[in-house]
């Protein structure tokens, strides 16, 4: 069944890790590539040993690298862009480079994915793409090509998106704040959530940045997950091409999410407040109207994502 062969790029990271243990899962074949810039080994534990499953240590910035794994695997067949500089902050500090991994690599992989007659092309797009636009909900045609993104990352992403849109082939996901399993809370980068988890099972206490009320659109791993699916056609009427938002449609506040980990981690340790991070946004809402008339439905309530989430952390936490 030569349809079955999947590349996920960043397969060792927070959701590459989950996509590709989802497609082994439905009896695809997986053939991986991660570099360990973030992801992490342990990530692919689950699914490592899968006969099903090829990994390859090596970067998306190697210039024949889509030929290069179709000559290995000739079935190859379905591209999953996940791979990234996935720290904001970082891309900062280092424009160029993040140019060159997030844009200029992804551009590349799309065109060979093109020129080698691949079925399918998903590529992990982001909300930063949208930089300070303020009109919530946030619709898919409000980042353009005037939008101030606020960071490289940002600017990188709305670049591949709009060439994936553009191109006619393939579908840019534009992802809201994923939450779950696997996502790093060690970095002073790390996503909200994993930070009070991790300091909820500690019995630290939470550091609010403001006064809490700023709002996220939070979104669990496993919907995600499913967008991928839908998007590559696996699920749902065949592949989507276009952009679309991933979330839930929800606007959840950093305080409620506090309070959410603290009781689920039977924590006392107090909820400090310090100053509003610089360069914060205070609300973000999507509109996923456009994914959700091609079947997308988040399944995951934050609340159980939330507790999913903590049950895997305290997993790890004995392990150590
Ligand atoms: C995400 C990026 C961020 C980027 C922004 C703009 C991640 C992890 N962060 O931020 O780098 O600048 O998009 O597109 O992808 N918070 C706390 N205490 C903490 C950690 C966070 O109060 O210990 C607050 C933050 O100030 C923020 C909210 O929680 O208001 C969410 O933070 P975060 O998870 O970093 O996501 P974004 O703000 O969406």
């Amino acid at each position: 069944m030569p349809e079955r062969t999947c590349l996920v790029t960043g397969c060792a990271g927070f959701v590459g890790s989950h996509l590709a243990e989802r497609l082994l899962a439905l009896g695809h074949v997986v053939v991986g590539v991660d570099n360990f810039f973030s992801g992490r080994r342990r990530n692919m534990a689950s699914f490592a040993g899968n006969p099903d499953f090829h990994f390859h240590e090596c970067s998306i910035t190697e210039p024949d690298l889509l030929p290069r794994l179709r000559d290995e695997h000739p079935n190859l067949s379905q591209v999953y862009h996940l791979a990234a500089i996935v720290s904001v902050p970082y891309s900062m500090e280092h424009e160029q480079e993040t140019m060159t991994v997030n844009w200029e690599a992804t551009r590349t992989l799309h065109d060979q994915a093109r020129e080698l007659d691949f079925g399918k092309f998903v590529f992990a797009g982001s909300a930063a793409e949208y930089g300070d636009a303020t009109a919530l909900p946030l619709k898919e045609e409000h980042a353009t090509d005037e939008t101030r993104q606020l960071s490289p990352y940002g600017r990188a992403k709305f670049l591949s998106s709009r060439h994936i849109a553009e191109g006619g082939f393939g579908a840019s996901l534009r992802c809201f704040n994923i939450f779950g399993p696997r996502q790093d809370p060690s970095s002073p980068y790390s996503g909200v959530v994993s930070i009070f988890m991790n300091r909820s099972i500690a019995h630290q206490p939470i550091l609010i940045y403001g006064d809490g009320t700023q709002t996220r659109d939070f979104v669990y791993v496993s919907d995600v997950v499913n967008a991928y699916l839908l998007a590559a056609g696996i699920t749902g009427e065949g592949q989507l091409s276009g952009i679309y938002n991933v979330a839930r449609g929800e606007e959840t506040s950093i305080v409620g999410i506090a309070m959410q980990a603290r009781a689920i981690a039977g924590s006392t340790a107090p909820i400090d407040f310090t100053l509003p991070r610089p360069g914060d946004i205070h609300r973000s809402l999507a509109d996923i109207s456009r994914l959700r008339a091609h079947g997308y439905a988040p399944q995951v309530e934050i609340n159980h994502g939330l507790r999913q989430t903590m049950a895997e952390l305290q997993r790890e936490a004995e392990e150590k």
